[in-house]
Parts: C-alpha cells; sequence; structure tokens
C-alpha cells in the first residue's frame, strides 16, 4: 500500500468510527421524566436496547425461584446504570435505572414483566420510579405511579424500594 493509500484508508476508517452508532452502556439515560412512556419504553429494552443482553443482579444469575412472596419463578435483568449502584452499594439508584423483572410459568415460559425504571422528578415520594406491568407481547397492563406496586414495594422503601438485596454499605 502506497502513502496516499494508506492515510486515505485511515481516514475511512476514523470517519466510520465517528458515524458508527456508539451506545455508551453505562451513561445512558433513555428517557426523562417528560419523555417516560410505557410503550416507548418497551420499544427500547426490547428493540433499541434488548434487555436479553443486560447484566444480571449480581447472585441472582438465571432463573430462579423468589423466597419471598409472591412466589414468583423469576429472572431479574439491570441496565449498566443501576448495576453499578448495586455493586458499589451506592444507597440509590441514579436516574435512568432500569430493572425488569420476567416472571415465568411452571413450564419456564415468561408470563409477565415488572419494570421500575428511574426517572428524575416523576414522583419525587415513591423516589421517582415508575412502575410497569407488561404481557409477554409488549402489552402495557398497568404503568406510572401503581398503587398496588408500591404498596408492596414500600416495604424496602429504605432500599430505594427494592427487594433482591441491600444496596447499602
Ligand atoms: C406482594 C408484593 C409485591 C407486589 C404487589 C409487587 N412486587 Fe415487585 N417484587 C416483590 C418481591 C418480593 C420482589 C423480589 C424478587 C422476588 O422475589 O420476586 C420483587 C421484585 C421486583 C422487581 C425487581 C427489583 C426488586 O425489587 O428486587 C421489579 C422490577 C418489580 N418487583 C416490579 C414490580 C411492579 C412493576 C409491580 C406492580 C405491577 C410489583 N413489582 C408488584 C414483591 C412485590
Amino acid at each position: 500500500m502506497n502513502k496516499g493509500k494508506m492515510i486515505c484508508s485511515f481516514i475511512t476508517a476514523l470517519a466510520a468510527l465517528c458515524f458508527m452508532p456508539h451506545k455508551t452502556g453505562a451513561a445512558e439515560v433513555p428517557f426523562t421524566n417528560e419523555t417516560i412512556n410505557a410503550q416507548k419504553l418497551w420499544e427500547y429494552m426490547t428493540k433499541e436496547n434488548p434487555y436479553q443482553h443486560y447484566p444480571e443482579w449480581p447472585g441472582k444469575e438465571g432463573i430462579y425461584e423468589s423466597t419471598m412472596p409472591p412466589g414468583d419463578i423469576l429472572r431479574l435483568y439491570i441496565n449498566d446504570l443501576a448495576l453499578d449502584t448495586v455493586v458499589y452499594k451506592k444507597g440509590i439508584f441514579p436516574n435512568g435505572s432500569l430493572l425488569i423483572k420476567e416472571i415465568y410459568t411452571e413450564e419456564k415460559k415468561v408470563s409477565l414483566l415488572t419494570v421500575m425504571y428511574k426517572a428524575k422528578g416523576f414522583n419525587p415520594k415513591g423516589n421517582d420510579w415508575y412502575w410497569v406491568k407488561y404481557k409477554p407481547d409488549g402489552e402495557v397492563k398497568l404503568e406510572g405511579k401503581v398503587e398496588l406496586c408500591i404498596e408492596c414495594h414500600v416495604g424496602v422503601a429504605e432500599n430505594d424500594y427494592v427487594f433482591t438485596g441491600s444496596i447499602k454499605k
């Protein structure tokens, strides 16, 4: 390859890098308190950035049976922002945190998904969680400040409404 060609292909590669859609993962906040919407969140978590590629709660990987009521068979995915909080026990999940719980039937098929998304300013007295319950095809059953969800999760309000493990030091 001559020098001219080398420079040319270098520039092409550089340009390609610049135009490549790069997801930053760790810092991505897909929705704000104004834009959060269950239907759009479903598009995001199933198409744009499929949740099956997210990390799982450390120590709770794969499908497992809950020991707590309601005793679900479940699998729990969390995005990078949420993982950081769990790993470093930051005490509170930041804006953009996404927790996705798949609930399975006895035959190990997903029957429901329950989701918590942290949207700063959405519901300050409920730690700004946006709650959603989806059917596996994406149909939204419940969304927003869902009393049913909050009433039970408020029992762990001091752990930012999350049951699975302590996020406090
Ligand atoms: C009767 C109590 C109860 C109700 C009602 C409830 N949950 Fe939960 N939820 C739990 C428990 C207990 C866990 C911990 C995982 C497990 O063992 O199932 C959990 C876990 C979760 C998680 C994973 C994060 C965590 O807290 O560990 C999400 C997300 C979630 N629930 C969303 C919801 C949504 C959305 C609703 C309302 C549609 C809801 N939950 C209603 C008890 C409840």
